[in-house]
């Protein structure tokens, strides 16, 4: 059954702060549930449609950075504003929170976001995109970032990964020259502004290709048109001459305006509170080392996990790492190494497949006989997954939601079903499935193809889970 819901006239269309804050989705949400409990179908939905009070473009601070895969904030939204799914603790979990679009709709929310993520650049680009910065502030420090750039004839040598490959000897001058000056500003947060602004200076100037997500230099192909080989030559020729200081002024001048406008609108929002770097493992506090996030904690989770092998988030943010001394060259492979839905396995892992259902044994299977790497990959998520998903039954109060947003991938000509995956897990948990409900997916971050055999994420599932009656 093919159910197309839109929001009731009169219901959710309010442009103004006022107006946006006095929204409340519970009304839409019961009706999905009902018709899901009811009928027991996925329902076709469109968030955009639905949550039509979020403009498409640029939204308030969302688009600060373009961090890979990042959630439709529409679909957030929609589930920040059920007041049916909030709790008198008014705090939601992210576990898998990337640039932080979750922790961003649930802040201006009045809702205080806790998030995990293993890639230290999403924890940092989150803090960033949740801070109620003073802008006249801003401003300032950057007037004092243009003076002492300036006057520095040196800068410490940053280190990163095949330099060579993607910048000049002037243009990776410049940019030292510039974190130089960010890193001798004192207030950590301002700093940490800074650098998610210079994270997309480093990119804009270098020589990969601003098309594709995970650093490639971009070339001229005998291939391409007479038109396509004119503009990249441009480009070239643009990085040449470039002012990367003048770059960085424009990124910066954007993203301030962008928080003046978050802040006019919700000028008390909450800043993100972290819980570790690893979903199958959440924490109290930053560090790996705080106390497990005690049991039946939290009452609504809103997350959208990795799939598996279908994106390459620390290779995308290989250079944003390097340049801010999140991880050096070397130790990329170790922080892929714990990411969920990662690219690469050693040579030694065998396929195991303890833990998953003879269901999917018999795909992987299949999958072996084909491409075994690719198989030991799914298997590998397969497991990991099944361990967030302990994890967050573990966390999940009594009636409290998980709202999953889950791709289907494909792995060898096989349609590996994630989303029928995590819900046998959440149920194999004791948790009910109360909606399931599917969304096209038009223009996304990364969304890869693979090969030409391997078509790219047409559509999402939404699925909520409750704990208990
Ligand atoms: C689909 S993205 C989340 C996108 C996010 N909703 C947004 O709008 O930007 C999945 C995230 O999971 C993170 N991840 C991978 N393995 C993880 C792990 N073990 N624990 C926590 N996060 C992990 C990746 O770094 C990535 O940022």
């Amino acid at each position: 059954m093919n159910l197309k819901i839109k929001a009731p006239r009169g219901q959710a269309t309010a442009d103004g702060a006022a107006g946006i804050d006095a929204l409340d989705t519970s009304f839409l949400y019961e009706e999905l549930r009902r018709n899901y409990v009811t009928h027991r179908k996925t329902i076709d939905v469109d968030f955009r449609e639905m949550v039509s009070w979020i403009k498409g473009g640029d939204q308030l601070t969302h688009h600060i950075h373009p961090y890979p895969a990042k959630l439709l904030p529409q679909i957030a939204n929609f589930f920040c504003r059920a007041s049916i799914l909030k709790e008198a603790s008014g705090i939601l979990l992210d576990p898998f929170c990337g640039s932080g679009t979750v922790a961003l709709e649930a802040s201006m929310a009045g809702i205080q976001p806790y998030v995990a993520d293993a890639n230290p650049f999403a924890l940092m680009l989150s803090r960033v995109k949740t801070t109620p910065y003073c802008v006249k502030e801003l401003e300032e420090c950057l007037e004092t970032l243009r003076s002492r750039s300036a006057k520095f004839r040196s800068a410490p040598k940053v280190e990163i990964v095949n330099s060579d490959l993607w910048y000049s000897e002037e243009n990776k001058f410049a940019l030292e020259r510039i974190i130089r000056s960010i890193h001798e500003l004192e207030d950590k947060s301002t700093r940490e502004f800074f650098l998610i602004c210079f994270s997309v200076l480093a990119r804009k100037i270098s020589y990969a290709d601003p098309r594709v997500n995970v650093p490639v230099r971009q070339k001229i192909k005998d291939s391409f048109s007479p038109a396509a080989k004119a503009s990249v030559q441009a480009r070239f020729d643009w990085l040449k001459n470039v002012s990367a200081f003048d770059e960085f002024s424009k990124i910066c001048n954007s993203n301030i305006n962008r928080v003046a406008l978050t802040n006019n609108a919700y000028p008390s929002r909450n800043c993100i509170k972290e819980l570790g770097d690893d979903a199958r493992n959440l924490r109290s506090g930053r560090r790996r080392l705080g106390a497990p996030l005690p049991d039946s904690s939290v009452s609504l989770i809103i997350t959208s996990p990795p799939y598996g092998s279908a994106q390459k988030y620390v290779r995308a943010s290989s250079l944003a790492l390097n340049w801010l001394g999140l991880a050096a060259p070397k130790d990329l492979s170790a922080l892929e190494r714990r990411s969920i839905g990662r690219e690469h396995l050693s040579e030694r892992e065998s396929l195991s497949l303890e833990g998953i259902s003879k269901k999917y044994r018999h795909q992987l299977d299949r999958i072996s006989r084909v491409n075994l790497l690719r198989a030991k990959l799914t298997a590998t998520y397969m497991r990991e997954m099944s361990c967030v998903v302990a994890e967050l039954s573990r966390v999940t109060a009594s009636g409290g939601r998980n709202v999953l947003i889950v791709g289907n991938n494909q792995v060898c000509g096989e349609v590996i079903s994630n989303d029928q995956f995590l819900q046998d897990c959440f149920e194999s948990h004791g948790m009910t499935t109360e909606l399931s409900v599917r969304d096209d997916i038009r223009a996304r971050g990364l969304m890869t193809t693979r090969n030409r055999a391997t078509p790219a994420i047409s559509h999402e599932t939404v699925l909520v889970f409750r704990k208990g009656a």
